[in-house]
Order: structure tokens, then sequence, then C-alpha cells
């Protein structure tokens, strides 16, 4: 007997080792037939609140990453690793009892990435970066947020690209393309709706299927399409009245059966009640993971509300992701990534992409080695990005003073000095009543008129640095965060009175995460230059543009408007004044609790162009050190929309780089329409003085359509179109036609139809 049991036993354990493959990239199914319902679950399920993660975190290889996928050993299935973030890749530092450091690039924000206009640009500073995401040993960047700026307070705009849809999902693409030409992964966020940080985790976006179409899924629909992002993570909020990561209208309908999708989905961080929903909408996996979630899963399967096709669909999408890992791989990374190099790609990226709004008389360049006064505590406190899980932890930030002075200027001495110890008076006199050091930024604090004064009669001009740090989790103000501070004010006024008596010149450098208020100051200024938030080297190329060594090329992805109140959506988003509003009784809170997109598609430019409204700086707007001609297009219809070309000219006498926007405005009748939505745009290379280059655009018969909500359909109007090249939204450069012959529809899902 016993003879026959270890017979049996033994054939047990050969079938079941038979039975267990390991898992390669061709045999996914089979690995599926032999999972238990257990680990299925597991896998579904990220592993940030088990031993195991806390061991990562804590002792593992990538210590500091933002969540995981958990290992399946008899399967052959590693952990992977999931990280922050949109400017650089997010991990600790520095490592218990290991003397080295882990530090990674601070990159140019999103915002900044989007002013370039330029995908190449963007593809090559994303390059760079998902390099440090496969030398540190992380499977997937948790990036790019491609939100639209609906609002200029969101607290997170400085991670996401603009206010277009057609820039920000091809800007979008390109940032894919350039992190997985490592061979890593990447998660387009927050998808979607997710355009304010207020009470984000249950605010319901309230959206017209058009704006969703036309609008807020629309620069993901580009990036999807186009770069096949290897996952995409679900936003924390609902969209019209159910959790986005579990609407199935969202994830499969639309992601996934309208656009094509065969990656995986993931939650953002969070553990909701609605476990057994999500898996059923289509979201494979729960981010950061929570024990709970595998034990639902498992009990739902058990009873039927998940079926075994559905388990197994989400698994196989997981697997199918898993298996192009390098941790699947086996990739030996080196923890050494070429810091130094990807430090010279974010400054030139920056350079590249730093708009310049207005320049009087040619204030600008400077010669590069005059004595400048330099003002603005952020010309010392210099904001390289944004807080939250989008803050990276960079090794240095150059300061706007060593900027300045690496590019040959000399600052004058005291003002650096003045700032640097109200700084540190701060700091200890936080510490002595225990606080933290401060986390956000400083203050602007005054400076006396009788300094500015002797300072006008030293310096050769000033340069007054304004700035504003934005995070995850919280919305801006209107006051003295959109709006300037009466200390910034003050000094403004004082700075430009002074210095003007003097004559000398006074220049803003705007060293912010989000759109301010300029249209009360800006004539205070001789020039006006726009570095966003440039990262640990933008300070470096600040300097070079001040100084000529750079012709500046950016132009605005985003509106600057007159005031905060001209912008639509204003009437529906939780600034300050309704943010903190208490709720009546069970009354849902207004801008709170949900978000009423009662602007449809009237966002930004298209508000603004449509209903005539005076802006301080338009959508597309950029100055340069040169000027630029454009000849006259040459539009054709082709089998399906049209190509249009155009020939741009440097007629100035520096050389420089023009970022050229092909705008289209509907045929008449149909729809309502906005005046010109943006279709293409390209960027010329470097001209010298008298240089050409001919820019082509192809536009095709669906992206010129609108979205029909009645009908349910993209619908393309029959008719004459009228192509415009421009400099701007606000300036067409040259106009050529082409007539549509025949009205294009194309179906999409049921997705959102009530
Ligand atoms: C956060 C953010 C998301 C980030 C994730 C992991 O809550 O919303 O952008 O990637 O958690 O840190």
């Amino acid at each position: 007997m016993k003879k026959a049991l270890s017979v049996l036993g033994a054939l047990l354990c050969a079938s079941v080792a038979f039975a267990q493959p390991e898992l390669t990239a061709d045999n996914i199914d089979e690995v599926i037939k032999s999972m238990t319902l257990e680990e299925k679950a597991t896998l579904l399920v990220g592993g940030a609140v088990t031993p195991e993660f806390d061991a990562v975190t804590l002792t593992g290889p990538v210590q500091g990453a933002a969540g995981n996928t958990r290992p399946i050993e008899r399967f052959g299935i590693p952990m992977t690793y999931l990280a922050d973030g949109p400017a650089g890749l997010r991990i600790k530092p520095t490592r218990e009892g290991c003397s080295r450091t882990f530090y990674c690039t601070g990159f140019p924000v999103g915002t900044l990435l989007a002013s370039s206009w330029d995908v190449e640009l963007v593809q090559k500073v994303t390059s760079a970066l998902g390099n440090e995401v496969l030398e540190y040993g992380a499977d997937v960047l948790l990036a790019p947020g491609v939100n639209i700026h609906r609002n200029p307070l969101c607290g997170r705009n400085f991670e996401y690209f603009s206010e277009d849809p057609v820039l920000s999902g091809n800007v979008a693409a390109a940032y894919i393309t350039g992190v997985q030409s490592n061979n890593v992964g990447t998660s387009i966020k927050h998808f979607a709706a997710n355009n304010q940080e207020t009470n984000r985790l249950e605010d319901d976006a309230r959206v017209s299927v058009r704006a969703l179409r036309e609008i807020y899924l629309k620069n993901f629909e580009i990036a999807v399409r186009k770069a096949r992002p290897w996952t995409v993570m679900s936003s924390y909020n609902s969209l019209n009245g159910e959790y986005t990561q579990q609407s199935e209208d969202l994830l499969t309908k639309v992601l996934r059966q309208d656009w094509g999708f065969e990656g995986m989905v993931m939650t953002d961080w969070g553990c909701k009640e609605g476990t057994v929903k999500s898996v059923n909408a289509g979201n494979d996996l729960m981010e950061p993971g929570n024990r709970t979630e595998t034990e639902r899963i498992v009990a739902a399967v058990r009873d039927g509300r998940i079926t075994e096709e559905t388990l197994d669909r989400n698994v196989r999408n997981v697997l199918r992701y898993i298996v192009r890992t390098p941790s699947f791989r086996g990739y030996r990374f080196s923890n050494n990534p070429d810091l130094k190099a990807h430090a010279l790609v974010a400054r030139e990226a920056a350079a590249q992409s730093i708009v310049l709004l207005r320049n009087e008389d040619s204030t600008l360049p400077l010669k590069g080695d005059e004595k400048i006064a330099l003002y603005g505590i952020s010309s010392i406190d210099f904001v390289a990005g944004g807080t939250g899980s989008g803050e990276v932890n960079k090794a240095y930030v150059v300061n706007m003073a060593e900027g300045m002075q690496n590019a040959g200027f000399s600052i004058d001495p005291d003002l650096p000095d003045y700032y640097r110890a109200h700084i540190r008076y701060d700091a200890a006199s936080r510490k002595i009543i225990g606080k933290e050091p401060r986390d956000w930024r400083f203050p602007e604090i005054p400076v006396p008129a009788d300094a500015i004064r002797l300072q006008a009669g030293k310096n050769d001009a000033a340069v007054v640095v304004i700035g504003r740090n934005a995070g995850e989790g919280s919305d801006r103000n209107v006051a003295d965060d959109f709006e300037l501070t009466v200390t910034e004010r003050e000094l403004l006024n004082n700075v430009s009175n002074l210095f003007h008596q003097a004559g000398k010149k006074v220049i803003v450098v705007l060293n912010v995460g989000g759109v301010i208020e300029t249209a009360s100051w800006k004539h205070l200024a001789d020039a006006i230059l726009l570095p966003w938030s440039p990262g640990q080297e933008g300070a470096n190329a600040v300097g070079d543009i001040l100084a000529g060594r750079v012709n500046p090329s950016g132009k605005l992805p985003m509106t600057f408007p007159v005031t905060f109140f001209d912008h639509l959506s204003s009437f529906n988003f939780p600034h300050e004044y309704v943010r903190d509003l208490r709720r009546v009784g069970n009354e849902p809170l207004k801008d709170v609790d949900y978000t009423d997109y009662a602007e449809g598609i009237w966002v930004g430019y298209r508000h603004f162009d449509k209903h005539g409204v005076e802006v301080s700086y338009p959508f597309g707007f950029g100055l340069s050190y040169t000027s630029f001609d454009y000849s006259k297009p040459v539009v054709k219809a082709g089998k399906d929309g049209f190509t249009a070309s155009v020939t741009v000219t440097n007629t100035g006498r520096v050389a420089g780089r023009e970022g050229v926007q092909l705008y289209v405005p509907a045929p008449e009748g149909g729809l309502e329409k906005p005046e010109k939505e943006l279709k293409a745009f390209g960027k010329t290379a470097l001209l010298k003085p008298g240089e050409s280059q001919t820019l082509s655009f192809t536009v095709s018969a669906y992206e010129l359509a609108s979205f029909n909500e009645g009908a349910n359909r993209w619908e393309t109007a029959k008719g004459a179109y009228t192509v415009g090249f421009a400099s701007s939204s606000a300036c067409i450069r040259c106009k050529g036609t082409f007539r549509q012959t025949a009205p294009q529809c194309r179906a999409v899902s049921d997705a959102f139809v009530k």
C-alpha cells in the first residue's frame, strides 16, 4: 500500500509540475488555465499593503516606487514596479544602509513641454526620462498626466499639457513614445474628467457627451491611437454619476471598443467599495492594492457576480503587461543612469519651450554681462516643479541668481543675501516652535523703496521673479495666487517706477505652475518671460535666453485671460469662495460633490474666440527675437481630408524657430461650432536669417468631425473649409480653402448615451 501511495504521490507531483507552465509571451492562456482563483485575484490587486511590498519599499530594489503588481513564483511571474511621475522618476533618493544616492532628473513640467509645440523635443526628453525608469529598475512610469486645463485654478495643471485636446493629445503621444522607446511602460492618466483636485476622490464630473468626446476624451483618444500606452490609469472621480474606475462605458466601450486599446487599466491610488464593479467594467488592476479587494474578487467569482470569463479577461490583460516588463525579462538595471547627460537634455528642453510674452523695444536679449538687480524671493526659492506625486527627488535645483551668473551676468549680491537671510530666518523661526521647514512656497517679502532707488542707480537692469507653486490634492486660489499679492504688486510698481526713472529696463520672469493674472500689471514691465516650472536646470535656460544665447520659441498651450471669471468654467469651479462652504443637510455641494461642466465645449480659446472675449495673452502666443514670414499655403483636398503646406522664412537678424499652428473653422450650418479649432501644428528647425522651411500637414476628415450627440456619431460636414496657418490663435498669417465634397459620419459605441 505504502509503495502504491508513494507512486501515486510521485505521479501527482509530476502531473502538477507538468501542468505548471512557466509564463512566456506565448502561453498566457495556458498559465491562466493552471492558476487557482486566489492566484488570479492576487494578480488583479497590487501589493502595496502587504508585507512583501513593505519589504520592497523599505529594502527592495526599487524603494519609493508608488506601487506594484504581485508575484506568483510557481509560474515565474515576477513582481513589477509602478513609479511616478510626469516630470521625472520619483523614487527614494537615499536608502537605509546604502552610502550612494538615487537621485532622478527633474525635467520641465508637462505644461512647459507642451509650450514647446515640438513633439520631437518632447520625445527626446521622455526618452531620457524613460531611461531612468529602466536603469533604476521600474517597469511603468505613472505618466503622462493629460487632463485638459479646464480652469486655471486646478492644482495639477502644471503636470498637464493644454486647454486644447489636439495639442495635449499629440504631446502626450510623443511623451509616451519617448518613454516606451526604453521598453518600459507608461500609464496615461487620469482617465477621465479629473480637472480639479477639490474632493477629487468623490467629485462627480457632469459632462455632456459632446464635450466628453470632443474635449475631455479627445486627447486621450489621440494618444491611445498614436502611441499605444502600455497602461491607462482611471481617475478617482465620478463621471456622470459613476466612478470612472467602475465605468464600463468609459473603460470598455470607449477605451477598448471605440479606440482599440489592448493594454491594461489600473485604478488611481485608492480602495473604493465597488471592486466587483471595477473588475466587470474593465479595470484590470486595483492599486495600490488592499487584501480586502482580493477577497471581494474571490467571493464574487464564487457567487457569480464576476464570471470566470471576465476574471480571465482581466488576468490576461495583466499577464500581457507583465511579459513586456524589464522585471519579467530579468533586465539587469544599473542603478546608474547618465544624470549629467539628462540634465543637459532638461536644460535644452526648457530653453526650447520658455515663452516670451512681452518684449517692448527689443528689451531682450540683454548683452549678457550687465549688472542685474534680481528681485523676488522665488529668485532664490526657485520652483522647479509642482508638489505631490509629480514631485521629483532631484540632486539640485539651479536658482535664478546662479542661472544668471552662469549666463555671464553679475548679480547685485545684496538682494540674494536678503532673500537667503529671510529663508534662513523663516526656517529657524519655524524650527524653534517645532514646525517643519516650509515645504510650500515662501510668500513675497517687501523691499524698501529707498533700497530699490539705490539699486536702480548701481545696476543696468532689474529682473523680478514672480513665483507660484501648486500640487496634487488641492486647487489654487483666486486671491494672492491667480492674482498678485499686495506685496508683489507694490514691489513691481516700485521697481518699475524707480528703474524707469533711472532709464533702466525691467524684466519679469513668471516662475509659475499655472496661469496667473497679467493684464493689470504687464505695462509695468519692458519684457515678460514665462519659464513655468522648468525643472532643475530651468534657471540656466532662463539665463541662456536673457543673454540671447537661445532665441525663445515657446508658445502658450493655454489662454491667459484678463480676469479669472472670464473663463466660463469659473462659475462651476471650486475656487476659495465656494470650496469651503458647508453642506446643508445631505444636499450635495456644488463644485465640490459635483461639478457641472455647463460650459460644454466652450473651453479656453474656443470660448474666447466665439464669444469675443478679450484676453491678456491668447492660446498659441509667443514672441521671438526674430520675425517670420508665411508664404501662401498650398491646400489640397485628399482622398480623406486634406493636405496643407506653408513655407516659413526667417525675416529677422538672428536665427530662430517658429511654432506653426493650423486652425480650421467648420463650414456653416449643422452643429454650433467654435470659430476655429487647432487641427495640426509643427515647429521649424533653427532657421538662420533669410532661411526658409516648408512644413506640411495632413488632416483627415475624421479629425475635422464634430460630435453629434443626438445621433451619437461623429459628423464631418460637407462644404468649404478655410484652412488658416497661424503664429497664434489670434494671428492667422495665411489662408487656403478646400472642399469636403461629401459629408462623413463615424459611429461610436453607445457609451454614456442615456
Ligand atoms: C496619486 C495620483 C496619481 C499617482 C498615484 C501614485 O494619488 O493621483 O497621479 O500616480 O497616486 O502615486
